[in-house]
């Protein structure tokens, strides 16, 4: 990680999710297939996660696989669980001894049995830490979660004459973590994906030319100084002293 000095900044988002974009763009670029691309964006995820941690942010989610990525060619499904895989044996003891959390959010059916077994070991292993809880979205489409969230609530026979927000949400995949205050897309798109779609109603976007594999400490913390010069209003109005 690199030694440069970051400067505090007074506010830092508890919630920050992390659209990880341009993987396939990075390889094309440098004559390398889309497995290579997304291979090189595990090795910058353990500095970012670090980083976060380090910026005392409490909740990051990862945008791993979207339920639209399965019409994928089957071979870059394939490697994508394989680094899955990889990422779980290869970083767990680290993550669990830096006390982050790791939680999944989305489907776990549909995946294959193992990986299925090594998600909820890590997620029983790591259930008690406290530095930073990391939502990883692995099979995950906001739309999906909101039909299996409506679909639970009928199943359950919840009197929908009561229901608000507050009892809508926990029927989410994130139901234990707080909304995002900052949503970070990286490759210079626009759009938001299927990704945390109720969730990031009232998030601050930041959106970055970078593509994944380059993005680094240094660029969340450029995300972390645009975010402190935002004005969230929640739809309300700016309070003006003496007014
Ligand atoms: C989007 O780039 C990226 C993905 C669909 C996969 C993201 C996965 C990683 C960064 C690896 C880490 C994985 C885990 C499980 C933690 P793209 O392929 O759409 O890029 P493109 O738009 O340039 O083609």
């Amino acid at each position: 990680m690199s030694k440069e000095i970051f400067e505090t900044l007074p506010k830092i988002p508890t919630h920050v999710a992390i659209i990880m974009d341009g993987n396939g763009r990075w390889a094309l670029e440098k004559g390398l297939s889309r497995l290579a691309g997304h291979k090189a964006g595990t090795e910058n995820l353990r500095e970012v996660i670090e980083a976060s941690a380090e910026f005392g942010i409490k909740y990051l989610t990862i945008y791993a696989f979207s339920t639209e990525n399965w019409n994928r060619p089957k071979e870059e499904i394939q490697g994508l669980m394989r680094i899955f895989r990889t990422m779980l044996d290869r970083e767990l003891n680290n993550l669990h001894k830096n006390g982050v959390q790791l939680r999944h959010i989305g489907r776990l059916d549909g995946i294959d049995k193992k990986l299925q077994k090594k998600v909820h070991e890590s997620i029983e292993l790591t259930k008690n830490n406290q530095t930073l809880v990391l939502n990883v979205a692995f099979n995950y489409g906001g739309r999906d979660e909101i039909l299996q969230a409506v679909k639970h609530i009928v199943a359950n026979g919840v009197n929908v004459e009561n229901l608000d927000d507050a009892q809508f949400e926990k029927y989410l995949y994130t139901a234990e973590s707080p909304d995002p205050d900052l949503v970070i897309r990286t490759s210079g798109e626009f759009r938001c994906s299927n990704f945390l779609i109720w969730q990031s109603a009232y998030a601050e976007w930041y959106f970055t030319p970078t593509y994944w594999p380059d993005f680094n400490k240094k660029g969340l913390h450029q995300a972390l100084v645009a975010y402190n010069e935002r004005d969230r209003r929640y739809g309300k109005v700016k309070q003006v002293k003496g007014k």
